[in-house]
C-alpha cells in the first residue's frame, strides 16, 4: 500500500485517485500523524511507500507543518509535491527561500539527470535534446539548495531546482502537480513511482474498495443505526447500498416524493432498494404539500426556496420519528449524506479536512446539528467515476448508475413560473418519451446512444398556449421545450447536435401522444450565457 500524507491541498485526493488508477491501493491520512503511528503503520511490511502533498501554505511563513521524520527512516521511497518537496528539502538539510514571483499555472520543465522517475518521458524535445515536460505549478516558495546526496531532477528558468532526487535513498521530489491532468505526462510520472519505483501489486479495484468500505463503516457506526436521505439520485443510490451492505437493517432510508419526479421514478426506487436489495425504505408522499406551498408563487428562486425548505422540514418531521427512542432500538444516531469529493472542495471542506472540520453536503446543509446526529458520509473521497463504478460493484443497474443528474427541485425548475399538477403530468410524459427515444438512438460513427453522448437531457413545459391543426380540428395548447446538453463540468456546456431524424420522431411522438401539448421546439442555447436549467 501507499501512505499519502495530506499537507491540505485541494488536489490531495487526486493524488489518490492517480494511485487508485494504477490500481495500487492508498490512503490518506493528515500529515501531523506521530513518528510513532508511521513507524507502526510500516511495522506490517505492507507499505511501499509514501507521498507527501502539496499544500496551501507556504513553508518558510504560514505552515509549520513538517512530515514525521519517521517517513524518511523507513526504508521506502518518498515522493515530495510542491509543499512535499519543500518540506522534504528542509528537512533532509537542504534550503527554501520564500519566492517574490508567485508562479501559478502551466509551466515547461527539463527533466535532468536521468533519474528513475522522469527518464525518457517528453513532452516535447527542445532543438538542442533537452526533454521537456508540460507540467501546471503552483508555488511561491522554492527550494534553493538540494539537500545533501541529492542531486538535480527538473528545472524552469524562475525555479531552477523544480524537482530533486536521492536515487540510493529512492527519494523524489516535484515542485509541480503531476496528479493534475494539465501535467501531461503525470500520470505515468505517478504510475512510475507507485509500480516502478516502489514496486507497489497492482491489485486493487473497486470491488476491493466495497469490502474496505463495509468495514470502515462498520467500525464507525458499531450497532447504532443510520438514517439517510434517498433521492433516487446516483449519489445518494450507492451511499444507501454501500451502508445497507454494511449494516442492513440499522439503515432507514427516507424517500421524500415532492411530487416533482420523473415519470415512475419514485416506483423504480421502490422496486430498486425495496424490492431487489431489501433495505427499510420510508416513501413520503409529499406531493399535495409541496404543490399547496408552492401555488402561485412564479418567482423562481423563490420556488427553489420552497422546495428546499419543505424539503428539509418534511425529512426533519420524518428523522425526528426514527431518532426518538422507542422508535427503534435506541434511535438513529447517525445522518448518512452521498457527499462526493467534488461536494467537499465545493463547499470548502477539502483545506479542512486536515483540521477535521466537517462541512456539510449543500444540499441539506445544517441538518445533522439540528437534528443532533453524528455524519456518515462514506463517499467523501470519490470522485464521480468512482461513485459510478462503485455503483457496479454493488450491484446497481447499470441504468440507474450512469443516469444523467437531476437537479434536487426536479420539475419544480422545469415548468416555468407556476407549478401545477396537470403541468407537471403533461411534462412527466414529454420528458420520459424524450429520454426514451435517446436511449433507443444509437450514433453510427461512436456506435453509443444518444443518451451516453449526452451529458443531461430532458423537457421543459413552457405554460404558453399556441394554435396548431389536428384532423381537421384547431388545438390550442402548451408547448415543450426540448433541451440537451454535453459537458464535461457542466459550467460551460455545448447544446447537443442531435440527428434531425431523432428530433423529428420525438417532435411527432409528443404531440401525438400526449394531450395537450400541440409544439415542440429544440433549445439551441449553449451555457453560457445560457444555463442548463430553464430557471
Ligand atoms: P445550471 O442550470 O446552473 O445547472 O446550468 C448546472 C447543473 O446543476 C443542476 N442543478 C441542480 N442540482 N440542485 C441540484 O442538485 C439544484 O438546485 C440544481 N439546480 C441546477 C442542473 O441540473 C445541471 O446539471
Amino acid at each position: 500500500k501507499i501512505l499519502i500524507l495530506d499537507f491540505g491541498s485541494q488536489v490531495t485526493q487526486l493524488i489518490a485517485r492517480r494511485v487508485r488508477e494504477a490500481r495500487v491501493y492508498c490512503e490518506v491520512h493528515p500529515c501531523d500523524v506521530s513518528d510513532d503511528w508511521v513507524r507502526q503503520y510500516a511495522a506490517d511490511g505492507q507499505l511501499k511507500g509514501v507521498i507527501l502533498s502539496g499544500s496551501h501554505a507556504s513553508t518558510t511563513e504560514e505552515s509549520t507543518d513538517r512530515a514525521p521524520q519517521a517517513v524518511f527512516e523507513l526504508g521506502v521511497p518518498v515522493l515530495g509535491i510542491c509543499y512535499g518537496m519543500q518540506t522534504m528539502a528542509q528537512q533532509l538539510g537542504g534550503k527554501v527561500e520564500g519566492g517574490h514571483t508567485r508562479e501559478f499555472g502551466y509551466a515547461e520543465v527539463r527533466a535532468r539527470g536521468h533519474t528513475a522517475l522522469l527518464n525518457g518521458i517528453a513532452d516535447f524535445t527542445t532543438p538542442d535534446g533537452h526533454g521537456m515536460l508540460k507540467v501546471w505549478m503552483s508555488h511561491g516558495d522554492k527550494v534553493t539548495a538540494l539537500p545533501p546526496g541529492f542531486k538535480l531532477m527538473a528545472s524552469t528558468p524562475s525555479c531552477p531546482i523544480a524537482g530533486m532526487a536521492d536515487e540510493a535513498r529512492h527519494f523524489y521530489a516535484v515542485q509541480f502537480h503531476p496528479e493534475v491532468t494539465h501535467t501531461l505526462q503525470g500520470r505515468a510520472m505517478l504510475e512510475r513511482f507507485v509500480l516502478g519505483i516502489c514496486d507497489a501489486r497492482a491489485d486493487w479495484d473497486m470491488r476491493g474498495h466495497v469490502e474496505e468500505a463495509v468495514q470502515a463503516i462498520r467500525a464507525q457506526v458499531g450497532d447504532e443505526e443510520v438514517i439517510l436521505g434517498l433521492s433516487g439520485g446516483v449519489d445518494s443510490s450507492v451511499a444507501a447500498a454501500l451502508i445497507h451492505r454494511a449494516i442492513g437493517d440499522q439503515l432507514t432510508c427516507v424517500f421524500v416524493d415532492h411530487g416533482l419526479l420523473r415519470q415512475n421514478e419514485g416506483d423504480m426506487v421502490m422496486d430498486m432498494f425495496v424490492g431487489q436489495l431489501h433495505a427499510k425504505v420510508i416513501r413520503v408522499d409529499a406531493a399535495e404539500q409541496f404543490l399547496g406551498h408552492l401555488k402561485g408563487v412564479s418567482e423562481p428562486e423563490q420556488k427553489r426556496k420552497i422546495i428546499g425548505r419543505e424539503f428539509v422540514e418534511v425529512f426533519k418531521a420524518e428523522a425526528a420519528k426514527l431518532t426518538a427512542s422507542g422508535a427503534s432500538k435506541n434511535g438513529a444516531k447517525w445522518l448518512a449524506q452521498g457527499t462526493i469529493y467534488p461536494d467537499v472542495i465545493e463547499s470548502g471542506g477539502a483545506k479542512s479536512k486536515k483540521a477535521v472540520t466537517i462541512k456539510s453536503h449543500h444540499n441539506v446543509g445544517g441538518l445533522p446539528e439540528q437534528l443532533g446526529l453524528k455524519l456518515l458520509e462514506p463517499l467523501r473521497d470519490l470522485f464521480k467515476d468512482e461513485v459510478r463504478e462503485l455503483g457496479v460493484a454493488l450491484g446497481l443497474p447499470h441504468e440507474m448508475v450512469y443516469r444523467h443528474p437531476f437537479p434536487g427541485p426536479g420539475l419544480g425548475v422545469r415548468i416555468l413560473g407556476e407549478v401545477k399538477k396537470d403541468y407537471a403530468d403533461l411534462l412527466r410524459r414529454a420528458d420520459a418519451i424524450f429520454i426514451e427515444e435517446l436511449r433507443a438512438t444509437r450514433d453510427e460513427a461512436t456506435g453509443k446512444t444518444w443518451y451516453e453522448l449526452t451529458s443531461q437531457a430532458f423537457a421543459v413545459f413552457l405554460p404558453v398556449k399556441s394554435v396548431g391543426v389536428m384532423g381537421d380540428g384547431r388545438t390550442y395548447d402548451y408547448v415543450v421545450a426540448l433541451r440537451a446538453v454535453q459537458t464535461s463540468d457542466f459550467m460551460t456546456a455545448d447544446w447537443a447536435e442531435l440527428p434531425y431524424a431523432l428530433l423529428k420522431k420525438v417532435s411527432s411522438r409528443i404531440i401525438n401522444e400526449v394531450r395537450g401539448i400541440n409544439r415542440v421546439t429544440y433549445d439551441i442555447s449553449s451555457k453560457p450565457p445560457a444555463t442548463i436549467e430553464w430557471e
